[in-house]
């Protein structure tokens, strides 16, 4: 909206207007109607009441993002964004506070569980997926938060410092990807401080990068309680001020404005882009004709279907799964009678229903007559490990066919709010495995997790890991689809396992010290720190299993519009029905700045009945082979024979080919700043600068190999060029050479 377009509105209300009516509401203000606001993302938490603690509405508690992000499915992901929108609808919500998209750093980070990937290229791609499917039913997304909280400690205060790179390589790219592919209504500002300045006063990001650059047209929502400054807040470029800080702030921003603090004109950018979004939401409440009921069933068995899809199966010795559910079963661990499935803070849901897994399990094997006994093994109040129950679980093993034992972390170990600690699985539960397969060696491993487990001591006991991280509400049928074989596996680790958090990217400068956290690792977060290192990793990202197995052939690669072209044929030869995802990564090696082996840059998913084989396209494109150069503050693709690799993990790559890219055309200019080699290297510079430099050796030139044990260009090419003037004893002038560099300038520019 214009500055004209306004409605006739006084200071005062333009001012009220940008901080909320409530906890979910924004102000309705004479003909501008209010908008309303509930949390995400994995389902919605439409509270009863304004209080903070109120209980919300029952609602399809969807896989978290965690889990969900573990399908690498955008099509399964847009199906959930529609039924969300489906929900909201139903409950009168207009814009949904998700999806949250920031990179998991580090395993420790509290609120991965919430987040997608440590990848950046997943992140985006599957949260545009489920931006899209949401507002296809005129909801809003509110895509978080923005930018770089990476951390739940000092999350307020805390500074992540981050250099240019990694931060637009890593930490922006999801978020830019998804502005420019779905346009999102609104997106929230995080509580933190990005290079020393509060996310929600940071100019830099809500105006210069996130509308100047990327043309963003929406709203910029403060996280709830982010903002310190009104004034300060809005002439940053955030909108709305979330909850509503009451009528004392509104009035203090008004006469902040009054007393020219801010300009009004800034004031009324904020107001007008608040109106523009309230007049949208009303908009598509009045569009919508239909029924405003959702069908709990359906939405009930899309997310079972996306629970099925996220679970990654990590190893399976011997084809142990799937298990007969004809034979007899010991189910034990607390979380197969107690799931747990979604994480704590503000994106609880209160589910429709819960699938239990040791329901599912025993209705599973009820009907093809097999049989179930259940030990809890262990509690989840801290008090360790029971030998009681130890040897309870051990005996149920020992009398059955085999052992699904589930494991995990429980709600109180991870949530919004704080940081873990540690990344090992609790040692009563590592004990009661020891024991359960020390009873039946035909263990299988069920995990439930928000952030990644140590998974190496388990991994050398159990032959079989299912890893869920959190399912959702379908949790338990989910899983016994999976064990039993009405599901084939096919989720891949999105984050990488470690074997120890000692070799993760972040390790020493987790969570960080005295508000300021150093991204120290730069550009190396995930398997790019891991990759570079040359580690070894428990699994790596991208990995999963199948009950069946994929042959890959015939890679393609072509330059095709804008970017790269691969294709590959897959074929499924095993004797099961199974689904595939295909990954891309690419390297450049010998290129001119840092990088990763390899990075994601697309991938695929292919279902093929057994004996099927299929051609897969995966389009990479341009701007994700492109780094950050911070001389010209834009994103470059470098010229070069590009590596594509194509498998089934960072780690299982079983074709590569190489393909040549033009480059950008980059220019930097000389200046007296340049260094000598790079003037040298200049066909215009070069030879004016040589020749004035050449009068300064003596007669027939000096062999300095000979006379400094270095030939010149070795010992001060490095020296910027325009302390030559020194260097020559004044020979070569500040002048002389401002000639040279400007005469250099200007043929670069005419071409
Ligand atoms: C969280 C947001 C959430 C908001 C509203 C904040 O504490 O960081 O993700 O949307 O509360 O509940």
């Amino acid at each position: 909206m214009t500055f004209e377009e306004l409605p006739a509105l006084t200071l005062d209300e333009k001012a009220a207007l940008t901080g909320g009516a409530s906890f979910w509401t924004t102000k309705a203000i004479g003909e501008i109607p209010a908008v309303t606001v509930a949390d995400g993302p994995h389902g919605l938490r439409r509270q009863s009441s304004d209080e903070m603690t109120a209980p919300s509405v029952p609602a399809t508690c969807f896989p978290p993002a965690a889990g969900l992000a573990q399908s690498w499915d955008a099509e399964l992901i847009s199906r959930v964004g529609v039924a969300l929108g489906e929900e909201c609808r139903a409950e009168g919500v207009d814009i949904l506070l998700g999806p949250g998209v920031n990179i998991k750093r580090s395993p420790l980070g509290g609120r991965n569980f919430e987040y997608y990937s440590e990848d950046p290229l997943l992140t985006g791609a599957l949260a545009t997926a489920w931006v899209r499917g949401l507002q296809s039913q005129g909801i809003g997304a509110c895509v978080k938060h923005f930018a770089a909280n990476n951390a739940e400690d000092d999350r307020m205060r805390s500074s992540s410092d981050i250099a240019p790179r990694p931060l637009r390589e890593i930490y922006l790219r999801a978020f830019q990807r998804i502005v420019t592919d779905a346009g999102p209504a609104t997106i929230m500002c995080s509580y933190n401080r990005v290079n020393g300045v509060l996310a929600s006063e940071n100019h830099f990001l809500l105006t210069q990068v996130l509308r100047d650059e990327w043309g963003f047209d929406g709203v910029v929502v403060s996280d709830w309680g982010a903002v310190a400054d009104r004034a300060a807040a809005v002439a940053a470029g955030c909108d709305l001020a979330m909850p509503s800080p009451g009528d004392a702030s509104d009035a203090e921003l008004a006469a902040d404005v009054r007393a020219a603090r801010i300009p009004e004109t800034v004031l009324d950018r904020a107001a007008g882009r608040l109106i523009g979004l309230a007049r949208k939401a009303a908009a598509a409440r009045d569009a919508f004709t239909g029924d405003r009921q959702y069908d709990a069933d359906a939405h009930h068995a899309l997310a079972r279907e996306a629970a099925t899809r996220s679970i990654v199966l990590l190893k399976n010795d011997g084809a142990l799964l799937p298990l007969s559910p004809s034979g007899s079963i010991a189910v034990i661990g607390v979380f197969a009678e107690q799931p747990r499935f979604q994480g704590g803070g503000s994106s609880h849901v209160t589910p429709t229903r819960l699938d239990a897994p040791l329901e599912a399990l025993r209705a599973a094997v009820a009907a093809s007559g097999g049989k179930v006994t259940y030990a809890p093994g262990f509690t989840t109040d801290g008090s360790g490990a029971d030998a009681a129950l130890v040897e309870e679980a051990a005996e149920a093993a020992r009398a059955a066919d085999a052992a699904v034992l589930f494991l995990g972390l429980a709600a109180a170990q991870e949530s919004e709010g704080f940081d873990r600690t540690t990344i090992e699985l609790p040692a009563e539960q590592a004990e009661l495995a020891a024991a359960v397969v020390a009873a039946n060696p035909r263990t299988v491993a069920v995990l439930s997790h928000g952030g990644v487990l140590r998974l190496a001591p388990l991994a050398g006991l159990v032959p079989a890991i299912l890893d869920g991280a959190l399912l959702g509400q379908a949790v338990g049928s989910a899983i016994a689809d999976v064990i039993f074989g009405e599901a084939s596996p096919s989720g891949r680790l999105a984050e990488t396992i470690p074997v120890r958090i000692q070799d993760t990217a972040a390790y020493l400068n987790f969570p960080g010290e005295h508000s300021h956290v150093t991204y120290g690792e730069g550009i190396f977060v995930g398997y790019r720190w891991h990759d570079a290192r040359d580690l070894p990793v428990s699994y790596p990202f991208g990995h999963g299993l199948s009950y069946t197995t994929f042959g890959y052939s015939g890679l393609r690669l072509a330059a095709a519009g804008d970017g790269i072209e691969v294709r590959v044929a897959i074929t499924n030869t095993g004797d099961r029905a199974g689904r595939e995802v295909v990954q891309a990564y690419v390297g450049l090696p010998g290129s001119a700045v840092a990088r990763p082996p390899r990075a994601l840059a697309g991938f695929a998913v292919v279902n093929l009945a057994p004996g099927q084989a299929q051609e897969v396209v995966i389009q990479l494109r341009r701007d994700d082979l492109a780094y950050w150069d911070r001389r010209v503050d834009r994103f470059i693709v470098e010229p070069g024979s590009y590596h594509v690799s194509v498998g089934a993990s960072s780690r299982d790559l079983r074709l590569a080919g190489n393909i040549d890219v033009e480059g950008d055309a980059l220019r930097i200019p000389l200046t007296l700043e340049s260094t000598l080699a790079e003037v040298f290297a200049d066909p215009v510079a070069g030879p004016m600068v040589g020749e004035a430099f050449a009068a300064q050796l003596p007669a027939g030139g000096a062999d300095t190999q000979e006379t400094l044990g270095v030939d010149i260009l070795s010992l001060i090419g490095s020296a910027p060029v325009g302390r030559m003037t020194a260097l020559s004893g004044g020979a070569l002038t500040r002048e002389q050479l401002e000639q040279f560099l400007a005469a250099a300038n200007e043929a670069a520019a005419q071409g």
